[in-house]
C-alpha cells in the first residue's frame, strides 16, 4: 500500500466562509432497465396500474458483477469533470447509501480508492432516501467551519439488490442509480438554506431486518427473505406528503418567503403521486414542480442529485433561481436545501 499523500494546506485550519456552493454535479443510470411489464410476469400486476399508481414505468438496475461503488464511482468522476477538480484536490468524501458494497468496509473507501485519492478521508452515512441532503448538510457545515475546503457528496443505491422480487407493493418502485456533487466555496449552485431531520419512532415502516447485529443471517432468515426490504407503503405515503411539505414551507418561512415562491421543487422520487401531493399541498405550481420518475423508479439516496442533475440537463436551472429540495425515507429521516443558481 502506498503511503497517503500529503497536502499542503491542513484542512482543520483553513478559515471559515460565508458561502458554501455545490461546484459540479454528476449523476450515472446503470444501460440495463426493467420494465413493467417485466416485473408483471413474477407478481400479480400490471403496467397500467404501476403507471397510475406510482408514475413508473421502468426502472435501471446495475449489471451482476457490479456494486453500489461502481456506480458511485461514475456519479463522482462526472461531478468532479464537471467541477473542474481532480480527486485529490479532496479533502472529505462523504457517501451516502442503504446498499453497502459490504456491511465493512465502507463503500467510500472502495469509492476512495477507484479515484485514486489515498489519504482523503471517506465514510458512509445511513440516512436513507434523504442521504444526499444529509450529507449536503454535513458538506455545508465541514466547508463552512473551514474544516475542510472540498467534499465529494455522494448519494449511491442498488435498491434492486436488496428488494423483495415477491411483494408486488415494493417491487415496483425501486430502481438503482447514484449522483455526486463537489461541495466548496465558490460554484453555481450556491446553498442558502440547510436543514435535516429524524423521527425514530417510524423506524418500522421501511426497514431490512435481517443481516445486521439485531439478527444476523442465518438460513432462516434467508429463507423468510428477512434481508429484502420491506415497506409500510400506504403509511409511508401519508408520512412523506406531510413531512416533505413541512420542509419546504419552513425553508421558505426561514427565507422569508412563500412555498409557491420557488422557482423549482424538487421532492425525493417516491411516487408521482406523492409528488403532485406535496405539490398541491404547497401550492406550488405544476410548472415548478419536478416530477422525474417515470424513467427510474425511486433510486433512493441518489433520487434528488439525479433529478436535480436532470433538471439541470432539461434546462430547467436557470440563473437566479432559487430551488428547493427536500428528501424523505427511512428512519424516518428528511433533509431539505435552498439552492441559488448561478451562471457557470
Ligand atoms: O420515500 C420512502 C420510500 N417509499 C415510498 O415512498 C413508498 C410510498 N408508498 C407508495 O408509493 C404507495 O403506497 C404504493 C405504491 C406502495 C402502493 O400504492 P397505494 O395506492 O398506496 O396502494 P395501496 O397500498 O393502498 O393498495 C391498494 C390496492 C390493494 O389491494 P386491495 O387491498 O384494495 O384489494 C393492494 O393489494 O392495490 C393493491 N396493490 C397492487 N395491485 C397491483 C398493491 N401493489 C400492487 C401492485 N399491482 N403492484
Amino acid at each position: 500500500m502506498q503511503s497517503p499523500q500529503t497536502r499542503s494546506e491542513p484542512s482543520p485550519f483553513a478559515p471559515a466562509v460565508d458561502t458554501c456552493s455545490i461546484a459540479g454535479m454528476g449523476y450515472f443510470l446503470p444501460p440495463d432497465t426493467v420494465t413493467n411489464h417485466q416485473l408483471a410476469l413474477t407478481v400479480e400486476t400490471s403496467d397500467e396500474w404501476i403507471i397510475e399508481r406510482t408514475g413508473i414505468h421502468q426502472r435501471h438496475r446495475i449489471a451482476q458483477d457490479e456494486a453500489t461503488s461502481d456506480i458511485a464511482h461514475r456519479a463522482a468522476v462526472a461531478a468532479l469533470v464537471d467541477a473542474g477538480v481532480s480527486p485529490r484536490d479532496l479533502d472529505l468524501i462523504l457517501l451516502a447509501t442503504a446498499t453497502p458494497d459490504t456491511p465493512v468496509p465502507s463503500t467510500a473507501c472502495y469509492l476512495q480508492a477507484r479515484l485514486d485519492c489515498p489519504g482523503v478521508p471517506s465514510m458512509d452515512l445511513g440516512a436513507g432516501c434523504s442521504g444526499f441532503g444529509y450529507g449536503l448538510h454535513m458538506a455545508l457545515a465541514a466547508v463552512r467551519s473551514g474544516m475542510h475546503r472540498r467534499v465529494l457528496v455522494v448519494g449511491a443505491d442498488a435498491l434492486t439488490r436488496v428488494t423483495n422480487y415477491g411483494d408486488r407493493q415494493s417491487c415496483i418502485l425501486f430502481g438503482d442509480g447514484a449522483g455526486a456533487a463537489v461541495v466548496s466555496e465558490g460554484g453555481f449552485l450556491e446553498v442558502l438554506y440547510s436543514s435535516i431531520g429524524a423521527d425514530g419512532r417510524g423506524a418500522n415502516l421501511i426497514r431490512i431486518q435481517a443481516g445486521g447485529s439485531r439478527m444476523p443471517a442465518s438460513a432462516d432468515s434467508v429463507a423468510a427473505s428477512m434481508h429484502t426490504l420491506e415497506l409500510k407503503g400506504r403509511e409511508v405515503f401519508k408520512v412523506a406528503v406531510r413531512q416533505m411539505s413541512e420542509c419546504i414551507r419552513d425553508a421558505a418561512a426561514a427565507l422569508g418567503m412563500a412555498p409557491s415562491d420557488f422557482d423549482l421543487v424538487i421532492p425525493h422520487q417516491a411516487n408521482a403521486r406523492i409528488v403532485e401531493a406535496v405539490g398541491s399541498q404547497l401550492g406550488v405550481h405544476a410548472d415548478n414542480l419536478v416530477i422525474d420518475i417515470s424513467q427510474t423508479g425511486n433510486t433512493a439516496a441518489a433520487s434528488i442529485p439525479i433529478a436535480l442533475g436532470r433538471a439541470r440537463e432539461h434546462g430547467r436551472l436557470k440563473p437566479g433561481q432559487l430551488v428547493a429540495v427536500v428528501g424523505f425515507g427511512a428512519g424516518m429521516a428528511w433533509a431539505c436545501q435552498v439552492l441559488r443558481v448561478h451562471e457557470k
